[in-house]
């Protein structure tokens, strides 16, 4: 194995792989440490890693990952950047990293991991990528996106689905409403209910990636798959600004009535709170809430229920949560980077974590023995959808197109949202130009 072959972190993470899982290679990776190494010491060392995980849930969540690096030597050190969705988490990871002080490790996904890995400021992960087989054990949807001009620079942890709308049984016993509703006639009709009975019909947190969340959603339940993709994933101006895009908007108002006043600007969480505590009936989010519930101690098919959201039951809106690993310096700083990049793809990581985080794992061919109901119907619904064509990048978590279309689309949505005297024509309007700037390559 020529010494020029590899730089010093891509070697690491060879070691790491080799002496983790294949013991009986263990002499031979000796052997090569022993060899290309001799002058480091292999100590343990500290690995940043900035993320948004602060709920209930999430903490559960990443609690799993920081004992697993623990196990191992390495110390944990939390970047916390607070706020759903990320938006802030990641205006101060530019700030971090335009400073020279990247942490070592980042939650980002979808087409920004592009963009990072355009600007030079990410590790490839190639070596490790190889001996631990990511091509083989990830879907391919999913390995593309972790992939940049082939080299591999981010690691997927799960597979959340977006498409869900989670709904509190006894507030629906209560209401007399027997049947999930899946069509907008029958969520309406139940919505009706609900309120009358005293409840919030509808949860939802007044901030934009809710709004979106709650907005694709009904673009896929009204428009069906087809028009989601070409609206919201291609930007294709004729669907984005057709008579199907005006009945997701018609669809989407009507849903105000049903939300309470304290709305505006509250987070996710709070908002899953109100369906845990029997205050509200229905919350349309994707399955990180799951873990809100979980960690309240309550139980699918009891307390609560996943539903698919009105009309999609044969889609699937995919959210994956990732970890860019950046270029540091220090090698005692890499080597505990590539450690966590091999944790992150490792089956203990994956299950432990994934039955706390709401979401499946997202390597291909683990036991969902220990998942509930809910997962399990996500990791087939998956596998189903990918083969119908109707497995689709979930545009409000980041996924489908660049940052700044997201963030066009968003913004033309939160104000079609907060104010009612902005006509869905206004909105469409706003949508062509999103279209227009896209097909400039402007966004
Ligand atoms: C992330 C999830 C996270 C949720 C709420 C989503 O965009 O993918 O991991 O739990 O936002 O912050």
């Amino acid at each position: 194995m020529p010494r020029a072959h590899f730089a010093q972190p891509q070697l690491q993470l060879l070691m790491n792989a080799l002496c983790r899982l294949v013991p009986a290679l263990m002499q031979r990776a000796t052997f090569i440490a022993a060899t290309l190494l001799a002058p480091v010491a292999i100590t343990a060392g500290e690995v940043e890693v900035l993320h948004y995980w602060t709920s209930g849930g999430e903490a559960k969540s990443v609690a799993e990952l920081q004992v697993l690096m623990a196990r191992r030597g390495h110390t944990w050190k939390d970047f916390t950047v607070a706020g759903g969705g990320g938006g802030k988490a990641m205006e101060v990871l530019k700030a971090r990293v335009l400073a020279g002080q990247p942490p070592a490790a980042a939650l980002i996904k979808g087409p920004t991991i592009q963009e990072w890995a355009e600007l030079k400021a990410l590790t490839h992960l190639d070596t490790m990528a190889s001996f631990e087989k990511w091509d083989e054990v990830l879907p391919k949807v999913v390995a593309d996106v972790m992939k940049h001009k082939g080299h591999y620079v981010a690691v997927p942890v799960n597979v959340h689905r977006v498409n869900w709308l989670w709904a509190n049984t006894e507030v629906l016993r209560k209401a007399g409403v027997a049947a999930a509703p899946n069509s907008y006639d029958a969520f309406f009709a139940a919505a009706d209910r609900i309120k009358a009975a005293g409840y919030i019909a509808l949860a939802h947190g007044g901030q934009d990636w809710q709004d979106f969340t709650l907005f694709e959603s009904i673009a896929l339940g009204v428009g069906g798959a087809d028009f989601y993709d070409k609206a919201l994933v291609k930007l294709d101006r004729a669907s984005l600004i057709g008579e199907d895009m005006r009945k997701v908007l018609q669809t989407f108002r009507r849903m105000k009535p049903y939300v309470d006043s304290q709305s505006s600007g509250r987070d996710w969480n709070a908002t899953t709170d109100l369906v845990i505590r029997g205050k509200a009936g229905f919350q349309f989010m994707g399955d990180w809430a799951k873990g809100e519930f979980l960690a309240a101690g309550q139980t699918p098919g009891k307390e609560f229920i996943c539903l698919s959201a009105p009309g999609t039951e044969q889609a699937y809106t995919f959210n994956v949560d990732s970890f860019a690993m950046f270029q540091l310096k220090g090698w005692e700083a890499q080597k505990a980077q590539g450690y966590l990049a091999y944790l992150l793809m490792g089956q203990e990581f994956q299950e432990k974590f994934n039955l706390r985080k709401g979401s499946i794992p997202v390597r291909l061919g683990l036991d969902m023995d220990k998942f509930d109901d809910c997962a399990k119907r996500s990791s087939q619904d998956f596998v189903r959808s990918a083969k119908t064509g109707a497995l689709l990048p979930s545009v409000a978590h980041g996924m489908a197109v660049p940052p700044a279309a997201q963030a066009a689309l968003r913004a033309a949505v939160a104000e079609f949202w907060n104010n009612d005297t902005i006509t869905p024509q206004h909105t469409l309007a706003k949508l062509a130009l999103v279209a227009a700037a896209r097909a400039k390559q402007a966004l």
